[in-house]
């Protein structure tokens, strides 16, 4: 049993993570930090299924250590690992920078895809079965692996579960095409994939702050037909779109305050934002818009501007607020894509039913 928490975040989140988790886990002391990860000292042994709720933290664990090599990590693997049980292996890279400022034909995935190798090709198979694949099942014991150039591997293990991401380090895979007119694409695929929001086609969504219009392209490929609410000119790829549903973009060419709630079609069935104002201010056009009697609405997909880490302090503020706009539950994470922002998924009555409904 390991004493320690490690906690993986975007690169430059590390003050806000330990901000969240001297709220949420007051009893843990700092320990250890690099970009992008940081570790805990707990006064009780950390179980690799505890939970924790916390919106910086990208993937955690119960914290096992550095490695030089796979020898180091099996036997880690087998200290901690029950004999006999199947195990999923995780490998990733730590952020190298800011989402959003790597360098010109930087990926993220060699690194990692080496270090995985070695440690496959000598596993203990006959202690522990190694499950296909890399995307997490529910009650899966996941053994962490992180890799950064210069330094030893950081390994750790947990048990795959609520308000863990399924894939490695909860960086979620996704191809953006080239068209795309902004990197908001991905931003808003991973919060789809990230959040499970039931978006179908023939919905219809408004985004506020649409320019130049990657998130709206991808719910237009997703065959949703979509509001955008943005004074700045938006992607010919978008003006231009026809879906084989008939599904198209309609451009309010304008700020969101002149916007009224009778210039969008009574049956609405989700509410976007991504506008780079303060969330105080951003929200009360979101809940102008998103305000009861919404029949429709399924739910808000809201990206929030913070100006700095300290505003992680006001975070349970907002998501209460977005709690009041008649959301049912309520979930928020910082994205691999985010930058000093955080996604924040609110479904409705109606939305969760679609989840949950044959
Ligand atoms: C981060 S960009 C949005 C990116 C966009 N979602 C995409 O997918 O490409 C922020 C946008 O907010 C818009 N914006 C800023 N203030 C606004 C306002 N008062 N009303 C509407 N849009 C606003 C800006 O014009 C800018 O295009």
């Amino acid at each position: 049993m390991t004493h320690f928490l490690f906690c993986v975040c975007q690169l430059g989140a590390e003050p806000a993570i330990k901000a969240e988790l001297a709220v949420l886990r007051p009893e843990l002391r700092f320990a250890y930090s690099r970009p992008g990860l940081v570790t805990f000292k707990s006064p009780s042994p950390v179980a690799p299924d505890d939970p924790l709720p916390a919106v910086f933290v990208r993937a955690f664990g119960a914290s096992l250590g550095p490695a030089e090599g796979p020898p180091q990590v099996h036997t880690m693997l087998s200290g901690t690992c029950p004999q006999g049980q199947p195990v999923r292996l995780h490998v990733w890279e730590r952020d190298v920078t800011r989402p959003g400022e790597e360098p010109p034909g930087f990926r993220y995935g060699p690194r990692a895809a080496a270090a995985r190798e070695a440690i496959v090709a000598t596993w203990p198979e006959g202690q522990h079965p190694l499950l296909p694949g890399e995307v997490a099942e529910v009650g899966d014991r996941v053994l962490d692996v992180i890799v950064a150039e210069g330094e030893p591997w950081w390994v750790g293990h947990h048990v795959h579960g609520p308000g863990h991401s399924p894939f490695p380090g909860g960086r979620i895979a996704v191809d953006m095409p080239p068209e795309a007119p902004s990197r908001a694409y991905r931003k808003l695929e991973e919060a789809l994939i990230w959040s499970g929001a039931p978006v179908r086609p023939g919905d219809v969504a408004v985004e506020i702050g649409s320019a130049p219009g990657g998130a709206s392209y991808a719910l237009l490929r997703r065959g949703v037909t979509v509001y955008g609410i943005d004074p700045a000119l938006m992607d010919p790829v978008v003006l231009d779109y026809r879906g084989a549903a008939g599904n198209r973009f309609i451009h309010l060419h304008r700020p969101m305050s002149l916007v009224q709630r009778a210039d969008l079609p009574p049956a609405l069935h989700w509410v976007l934002m991504d506008v780079n104002l303060a969330p105080q201010v951003a929200l009360i056009t979101a809940r102008r818009l998103a305000a009861r009697p919404r029949h429709a609405l399924h739910g808000v997909l809201l990206t929030l501007k913070l100006d700095d880490w300290r505003a992680v302090r006001h975070v349970p503020r907002l998501l209460a607020s977005i709690s009041a706009m008649g959301m049912d539950e309520v979930k928020a994470t910082q994205l691999p894509s985010n930058r000093m922002e955080l996604f924040v998924c609110g479904l409705t009555r109606l939305g969760r039913q679609r989840l949950t409904g044959p």
